[in-house]
């Protein structure tokens, strides 16, 4: 799988630009705030819908502007895919496939799938539990539709057991109306849960290939799963039916996958806790390594691997330990201020399809 063309219109700086990519390494380079981000942040956005960087579309405006365009085009087993956004300023979205538009999310997620390794994602080491389990869904979705499917009812239902509770805290509501939803929740609970621990097991297996192919022979990196599942669907309907009392007091539901607590653990020691900002910055390129390996193995073709700011995460061997390794495996895009320590790190790599794009900062006047 490769992303051979980018085009974007009003967006973020970029006004009015085309970009094409090989099959191979593509380095992206240009001074600080010459629109390489952008473009990394464009091809995540026609991948998985959504900007790594914001929440926010309105962000992705060029300023002044009321809607942009990004036309992306990927090659997926010989056949080309062209995948369209366009986004209005009142919010209003529309995205294509070959011209065909797109109803949800599920119908695009995992189709073109990248791996993002840049300064943002540190959080998966650094961050609270929520960014290691969005993490963790996020990949899991993109190897498999059903995985975001049953976490997708499972945010949904859970949602509306809150919303009972909250009514029943407040007296507008019967404890009937929060009964309604635990035997559904408690069924998409199971079904989340069941999936995650076999795509855990898969996933740490590519850790170790991770580990294996780096080089860092005395590493060891593993992720850590914590989680109070109660086991069969009956027996979380009775930790919800238990919980009722407290959970209504909360207005929130105790018991479920949206608890779940992920680790990394690096050579025996909690990343977060205890990591200096080398082994945070080491894990991160482990992690996404073996998300790259594990994505690879499930869709059965590597995803496009897009680097942000080189050199701000990998020193002179490790960058060229990367490159070489990703030199072997998938299509890589990366994004730097210093096209010198780039080449120079690409150096003794084998002369497989490569380019560079300068990124050119306009000038105001
Ligand atoms: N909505 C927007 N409209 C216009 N310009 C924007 C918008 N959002 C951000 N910018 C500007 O676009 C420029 C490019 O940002 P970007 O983050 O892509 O740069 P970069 O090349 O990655 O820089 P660095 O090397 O510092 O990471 C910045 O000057 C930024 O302020
Ligand atoms: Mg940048």
């Amino acid at each position: 799988m490769s992303i051979r063309k980018i085009e974007l219109m009003c967006f973020r700086n970029h006004h009015n630009a085309m970009f094409e990519f090989t099959s191979g390494l593509n380095i992206l380079w240009g001074e600080n705030g010459s629109g390489k981000t952008a473009i990394i942040e464009a091809i995540h956005l026609l991948s998985i819908g959504r900007s790594f960087r914001t929440n926010r579309r309105k962000d992705l405006l060029q300023y002044g502007q009321d809607s942009f365009k990004i036309n992306g085009t990927f090659l997926v087993d010989k056949k080309t895919d062209v995948i369209r956004l366009n986004q209005v300023s009142d919010g209003k979205r529309k995205m294509f496939v070959n011209d065909v538009p797109i109803e949800g999310l599920k119908e695009i997620v995992g189709k073109h799938p990248v791996v993002l390794l840049s300064p943002e994602e540190q959080t998966i080491t650094k961050g609270g539990p929520q960014d290691r389990r969005q993490y963790f869904d996020k990949m899991f979705s993109v190897v498999s539709p059903e995985y975001l499917e049953k976490l997708v009812t499972f945010q949904r239902v859970l949602k509306q057991r809150n919303a009972a509770l909250q009514l029943c805290r407040e007296n507008r509501a019967g404890v009937s109306e929060i009964e309604t939803w635990e035997e559904p929740l408690a069924v998409a609970a199971a079904s989340v849960w069941k999936m995650r621990k076999s795509m855990i097991a898969g996933f740490s297996t590519c850790c170790k290939k991770a580990v294996h192919n780096y080089g860092e022979t005395d590493a060891f990196l593993e992720v850590g799963y914590e989680s109070k599942n109660p086991g069969a669907i009956s027996e979380i309907l009775n930790a919800l039916k238990n919980q009722r009392r407290k959970d209504i007091i909360n207005s929130n539901t105790e018991t479920g996958p949206h608890r779940d607590r992920y680790s990394f653990v690096l050579n025996g020691k909690d990343i977060r806790s205890f990591a200096s900002q080398g082994e945070h910055k080491l894990a991160l390129v482990l992690i996404k390594l073996a998300e790259l390996y594990y994505v690879k193995e499930r869709q059965g073709a590597a995803p496009v691997f897009l680097l942000d700011d080189l050199l701000a995460k990998l020193d002179f061997k490790r960058g060229q330990k990367v490159l070489s390794l990703l030199e072997k495996t998938a299509q890589t895009i990366v994004t730097t201020t210093d096209i010198v320590q780039v080449k120079n790190r690409r150096g003794n790599l084998s002369a497989k399809e490569h380019t560079s794009i300068h990124l050119e900062k306009k000038c105001k006047v």
